[in-house]
């Protein structure tokens, strides 16, 4: 890719680096891609992102196709913005790409009062099914079980789980939206799994970054047909569903969040002005599906990955399991206090796998002044989330797996202002919670009932930390063998 770089000089008063790069190069170009070996290190330690950020300081503006990005790097400077100045960099970007998984409604790309109100309710309603009749946490363990039970079939046998670990996650969320889960083999259920895991591939493939940069030609060219097909198709899916929910609807009985929301919709019909119509009852239950789904179940993939690179880990992970838990006990959401390892672990996994790098595009709602630069109001800005989770001056050791950085000298987990992988701020992660339940829950009990070992032949050295670029950072893929425990 040709680029080139320079300094100051143009309206927006940010230093420039002129390129044309697309998401793919892009990704490149801010990735620490995980790995221990010091060859690698010191080709990360010399990646562009630390080339950029040491020139041109912790702000610079890059300027992709006809687009102009400033780009935030380094923990300072991304909470500054995010946290200090939450309304100045609080809004979401207005990107074709974005555009096109929304359409400006929903909860993830939508602004002004219309997120205002579907955040809202998606925080609350969230919330109430956490202690509703079935706990969300109940929801979840069921899962483990699903997820035990298939992985058991494959008799410590090398085996791809991917799509079992997307079931199995998809599944928390389709019970939390829809009030009810699939089995891992239902075909419409697998169809849905396929088209989620197909657009977060194509997110982050050539031809949808050039329609993403050049939207009329690309639009001409058709580059962004299959997206466009998908997004169609699992808005069918959400749409037939709704309109079965409606029939069959009774306020006394109130399963899922499309319940709630039909619900709000009834109570809010008659006043003159409200956001919950249809369109963004679909497009905020697809976001949840889509983020609920894909950002989970990549971040237990890398676990799994992880734990075959690293057995010594994955073995004191385990003898703390068998420390506070019974055969066949079932972890809850209390036992992580008592495991801080454990707890370690999990949090330096997110770290480490920094699997939405460049974060969600933000933009700012007036002109903005920051750090002695003018940022034009609706600039897209980058607060790029690899840059705080490998930053040099919040890790001790950034570019390696090492749980260290979350405990002390005693074994006591610390925390660390830096760990950011969910953002920060007001557009932080809607489901950090339930993430972070899931992600305790599902990986502990994976290790409590399992060891996963790379397949014969195999070596742990040989295992690929390299990730794959798409919407998400996801692993390369890869089989395991998981050996029953007990
Ligand atoms: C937004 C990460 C799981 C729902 C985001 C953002 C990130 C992120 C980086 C963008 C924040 C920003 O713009 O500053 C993750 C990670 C997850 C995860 C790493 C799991 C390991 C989930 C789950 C849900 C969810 C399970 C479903 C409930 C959302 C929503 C937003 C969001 C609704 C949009 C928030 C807004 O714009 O107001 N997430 N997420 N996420 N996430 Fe997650």
């Amino acid at each position: 890719t040709a680029m080139s770089a320079g300094v100051g000089g143009d309206e927006s008063s940010t230093s420039f680096i002129s390129s044309n790069l697309g998401l793919e190069s892009l990704m490149s170009t801010f990735l620490h891609p995980p790995a221990e070996e010091t060859s690698q290190q010191q080709d990360m330690e010399q990646s562009l992102n630390q080339q950029l950020s040491e020139k041109y300081g912790e702000i610079y503006t890059l300027h992709v196709g006809p687009r102009k990005l400033v780009v935030l790097s380094g923990y300072k400077a991304v909470k500054e913005a995010l946290v200090t100045r939450a309304e100045d960099f609080g809004e979401r970007a207005n990107t074709p790409m974005f555009d096109l998984a929304s359409n400006r409604h929903g909860v993830i790309f939508s602004n002004g009062e219309l997120w205002k109100s579907m955040r809202r309710f998606t925080l609350s309603t969230l919330r109430d099914f956490g202690m509703g009749k079935k706990s969300i946490e109940a929801k979840i363990q069921d899962e483990v079980i699903a997820l035990t039970e298939s992985f058991k079939s494959h008799n410590g046998k090398p085996f791809n789980a991917h799509l079992l670990v997307n079931s199995a996650v998809s599944n928390v969320i389709c019970s939390i939206i829809f009030g009810n889960r699939f089995e891992y083999d239902d075909p419409t259920f697998g169809k849905l799994i396929r088209l989620l895991d197909e657009n977060t591939k194509l997110f982050g493939t050539r031809k949808v970054v050039l329609y993403n940069y050049y939207p009329f030609i690309g639009s001409l060219l058709g580059l962004h047909n299959n997206i466009k097909q998908n997004i169609q198709n699992l808005k069918d899916f959400i749409l037939n569903f709704v309109k079965k929910r409606k029939l069959e609807f009774s306020a006394n009985d109130i399963t899922g969040y499309i319940d709630a929301y039909l619900m709000k919709q009834e109570q809010e019909s008659t006043k003159t002005e409200t956001y919950f119509d249809e369109e963004n009852l679909i497009y905020t239950v697809l976001d949840l599906f889509a983020a609920g789904t894909e950002t989970t179940s990549t971040t237990i993939r890398w676990g799994i990955l992880l734990m075959m690179k690293y057995p010594e880990i994955q073995k004191r992970v385990q003898d703390e399991i068998k420390t506070h838990l019974k055969p066949g006990q079932l972890p809850s959401v209390e036992d992580r206090k008592k495991m801080p390892y454990t707890d370690a672990v999990i949090h330096e996994l997110q770290r480490f796998a920094n699997i939405v790098p460049l974060n969600l595009s933000h933009t700012t709602p007036t002109d903005v002044y920051f750090r002695g630069y003018c940022i034009p109001k609706g600039t897209e800005v980058i607060p790029l989330l690899s840059s705080v989770l490998y930053d040099k001056t919040q890790w001790k050791t950034p570019y390696q797996f090492n749980p260290n950085h979350f405990l002390d000298k005693d074994g006591k987990f610390v925390r660390n202002d830096a760990f950011m992988p969910f953002s920060a701020g007001r557009r932080a992660c809607a489901g950090e919670s339930l993430a972070k339940m899931e992600l305790f829950l599902f990986f502990t009990g994976l290790l409590q009932a399992f060891t996963f070992y790379p397949p014969p032949g195999v070596s742990r050295e040989d295992l690929n930390l390299v990730p794959r670029i798409g919407f998400t950072l996801v692993p390369t893929p890869y089989k395991t063998c998981a050996k029953l425990n007990y």
